[in-house]
């Protein structure tokens, strides 16, 4: 099979707005690769479950995160953005699988064991506050990708031990009831580089350094200000290398671009005010066109629901014949 032939299928939890970190590691390459490759993009409200219990929360988020996809175009002709609840057959899937996941497989599943580990650190029961929801979420996640053929799934590196699984259940289950399920292999994106925050760490919620993907204009040039710098004076040379905001600058701007912006570092003359408001400027004209469509998308969530609806038809054409398959494998129906 040829690259261009591959199923990719990938899940985005809803649970907030994304980052720049998240725009140039993830969403930017994804979206890219949407237009050459059938692709299914769903929303993993289920997955969100069992960390938020507000519908309305779940909702909203579920929302921001398709307003965002359509709005740097994702291409939705090839991609089938849809959310995931909205398919019936994945509860069926989920269910069905229970019966071949050994549960030895969970207990090693990392966020659990964090989970775990967290308790133990802390003197209390080992199981405390872990759900149903966190302990099966890799079964959910292989039904997910089981249930759209998906040949390949792009994820994070704290995501590829899910994938993994999938793969091992996938095994189990064509063993048992022959072959039924592609074998997924999970990819994880080539490393686009650090992508830093405001203190020049990689840029992360966990520590608090973000700048949000469709901030407000104002927003972004004031998260861009607070960068921190060394005391190097305006007049000195300095290494672009060492600079957080020539380190951001590089993941939206072009070559050339790119080698001035160096030049300019490394000659002297440019204090850090000016290095921050071209940073400013280049961000904000590579998202200011996909931004005022994200905003507009977003007071008109009628047009959300509708690419969705479109995305669940399209979907439920693919779940439906697997479920089949599967039902009657191991139920002969
Ligand atoms: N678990 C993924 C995350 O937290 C989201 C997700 C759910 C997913 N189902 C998926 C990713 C299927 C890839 C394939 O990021």
């Amino acid at each position: 099979m040829s690259d261009a032939d591959k199923i990719v299928l990938t899940g985005i939890k809803p649970t907030g707005m994304p980052h720049l970190g998240n725009y140039v590691g993830a969403l930017k390459p994804l979206i890219e690769q949407s237009k050459s490759n059938k692709t299914f993009m769903f929303i993993a409200d289920l997955h969100a479950l069992n960390t938020i219990s507000d519908a309305k929360q779940i909702k909203q988020h579920t929302y921001e995160i398709a307003a965002l996809l359509i709005a740097l175009g994702l291409d939705l002709n090839n991609a089938v953005l849809f959310r995931q609840s909205d398919i019936d057959e994945i509860y069926q899937l989920n269910t069905l699988l229970m019966n071949v996941t050994p549960k030895g497989l969970m207990n090693r599943a990392h966020s659990y064991k964090a989970a775990m580990d967290r308790n133990i650190a802390n003197g209390i029961d080992v199981d405390a506050g872990v759900n149903m929801g966190l302990y099966t979420y890799p079964i959910l996640m292989s039904a997910d990708i089981l249930l759209y053929n998906s040949d390949i799934v792009p994820v994070g590196a704290d995501q590829k031990q899910h994938v993994e699984f999938a793969r091992d259940i996938a095994g189990y289950f064509n063993n048992l009831y022959g072959k039924t399920f592609k074998l997924p292999e999970p990819v994880i994106g080539q490393d686009t580089g650090l992508v830093p925050g405001l203190d020049g760490r990689k840029m992360s919620k966990s520590y608090d350094n973000t700048i949000a993907l469709f901030a407000p204009e104002n927003e972004l040039k004031k998260k861009i200000m607070r960068i921190i710098t060394d005391s190097k004076l305006p007049e000195e040379a300095k290494n672009p290398d060492e600079s957080t905001i020539f380190q951001l600058y590089k993941h939206f701007a072009d070559e050339a671009e790119i080698a001035e912006f160096a030049e300019m570092f490394r000659r002297g003359g440019m204090g850090y005010g000016t290095a921050k408001t071209m940073l400013f400027e280049k961000i904000n004209s590579v998202l200011e066109k996909p931004r005022a469509e994200y905003e507009r998308l977003m007071a008109n969530t009628d047009e959300i629901e509708q690419v969705l609806a479109n995305g669940a038809e399209r979907a439920k054409i693919v779940a439906s014949k697997t479920i089949q398959r599967v039902k009657k494998a191991m139920l002969g129906k």
